[in-house]
């Protein structure tokens, strides 16, 4: 077998492979306003990125390894910086009035913490969310394994939609109308900001593609026809498996704040590898990657499954269960203002409370004794779909009414409408952790509240 060191020494790519990149991550991140090119020969301004005129950058962390950012506050709103996945500290978790205050204009916050799980996870602001993530505020973040696996290349793919007009201008980035239904959708989608997504790999590699559903609305159903490989991680954690690729005809569904890790053996020179995606109309091709340079000669018998991330387990039979209702907001509640944007409207409820706005108006769904096995029964009596999210632990689905499920650890699950889906977890971290649909428009009109850890 031809280890990751030998290959790079061969190839000389190391450069031109945007997974090589150097590990160390930046100490300063500043959120600013933005431009780009989305649409070809277009200029879209009122962007809001970490760097002027491109997306969020991957950030590379490495399991059991310290990061740490000054994140500073360059636009003229408020905000904060949520790191989706982390089983961190409460007080790094990023979410306004219940971890920290909002960041003003000018306003900087130290983020610190050590990622005990490696995998693909993001990045994104709490505050102002709907409008800053609307405007291009969504990256991915990577904790690396302890121990390197041996992929040979290694890409990370941001898929998110923006609401733009014929003239690449943004138009409402939400209406009323979908913020009570399922969410308003873009108009342009994209892959790392672009339309066509172009990408290369060395032939005959193992290819560790990583996709990450970072839009506000969108639920992707993904294929790459003709690929050879397997799934190897959703949601950032590891499959004991290896599950097989999906197809046109049986899609992997990547809802909003969800993830998926593929190994892909590459094809021959010139030969290409597509990501797919079922859209309203037509297929679309979301990124290509084509194979480069002399065969590498890797075989899919190299590949086993990542090892397991140290999440607890919880014990099923002592657990404590505990049902959410996911529904219609009460008639007449008034959305609260705080410093973090609202949409004026209150449409939904977690048992029969709308959260008010992104402040912690409002008491705990739940409080839970901190090492406490539990079982969130999630009750949608909704005719729409939400990816519900978690923030601080790390859960797994155990049993729905419509369907068989899929027991990987998972910090979003896909809830369809009219289901009843279980899910459980250790309450080991501290603190409160917010918990909400991950459709933003579902999330800033009452589709959200907390749970204590005490
Ligand atoms: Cu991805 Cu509460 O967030
Ligand atoms: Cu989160
Ligand atoms: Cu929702």
């Amino acid at each position: 077998m031809i280890t990751r060191r030998h290959a790079l020494t061969v190839m000389g790519a190391a450069a031109l492979t945007p997974g090589f990149a150097a590990l160390a991550s930046p100490s300063t991140i500043r959120i600013q306003p933005a431009q780009a090119e989305l649409m070809p020969g277009k200029i879209t301004r009122g962007m809001v990125s970490t760097r002027p005129d491109a997306p969020p950058p991957v950030l590379r962390l490495r399991q059991g390894r310290t990061f740490t950012a000054r994140v500073e506050n360059a636009t003229p709103d408020y905000t904060t910086m949520h790191w989706h996945g982390m089983r961190l500290p409460n007080g790094m978790d990023g979410v306004p009035y219940l971890t920290q205050f909002p960041m003003a204009e000018g306003d900087a916050f130290d983020y610190a913490f050590t990622p005990p799980d490696a995998g693909t996870y993001w990045y994104h602001p709490h505050c102002m969310t709907m409008d800053q993530m609307a405007r291009g505020l969504t990256g991915i973040l990577i904790v690396e394994e302890a121990e390197d696996p041996g992929f040979d290349a290694d890409i990370a793919i941001n898929l998110r939609d923006f609401r733009l007009g014929g003239d690449g201008r943004f138009i409402d980035l939400w209406t009323a109308r979908g913020a009570a239904r399922a969410g308003t959708f873009g108009t342009v989608m994209t892959a790392n900001w672009q339309t066509d997504l172009a990408e290369t790999a060395p032939s005959g590699s193992l290819l560790r593609l990583r996709v990450a559903a970072t839009d506000t609305t969108r639920i992707y159903r993904l294929y790459l026809p003709g690929a050879r490989g397997a799934v190897i991680a959703l949601d950032g954690h590891p499959l004991p498996d290896l599950q097989p690729l999906p197809t046109e005809e049986a899609p992997l569904f990547l809802a909003p704040g969800q993830r998926a890790d593929f190994a892909l053996l590459m094809p021959d020179e010139g030969e290409t590898l597509d990501l797919m995606t079922h859209a309203p109309g037509a297929p679309r091709r979301l990124a290509r990657v084509t194979a480069n340079g002399d065969r590498m000669g890797r075989s899919l018998d190299a590949l086993k499954p990542l090892p397991p991330n140290p999440v607890p387990e919880p014990d099923l039979a002592q657990a404590r269960t505990e049902e959410l209702v996911f529904g219609w907001s009460p008639e007449g509640t008034a959305p609260n203002n705080g410093f973090c944007g609202t949409l004026g409207y209150t449409f939904w409820s977690i048992n029969r409370t709308p959260w008010p706005g992104d402040a912690s108006g409002a008491g705990p769904l739940v409080t839970l004794d901190r090492g406490q096995s539990t079982i969130l029964r999630l009750r949608n009596e909704s005719p729409n779909d939400h990816p519900i999210h978690l923030h601080g632990l790390a859960f797994r689905v155990i049993a729905s009414n419509r369907r068989p499920v899929s027991p990987h650890w998972t910090d979003t699950a896909l809830l369809l409408e009219k289901e009843v889906l279980d899910i459980a977890f250790v309450a080991d971290n501290p603190g409160d952790w917010a918990f909400h649909c991950h459709v933003i428009e579902h999330q800033k009109t009452g589709l959200a509240g907390y749970i204590r850890i005490t």
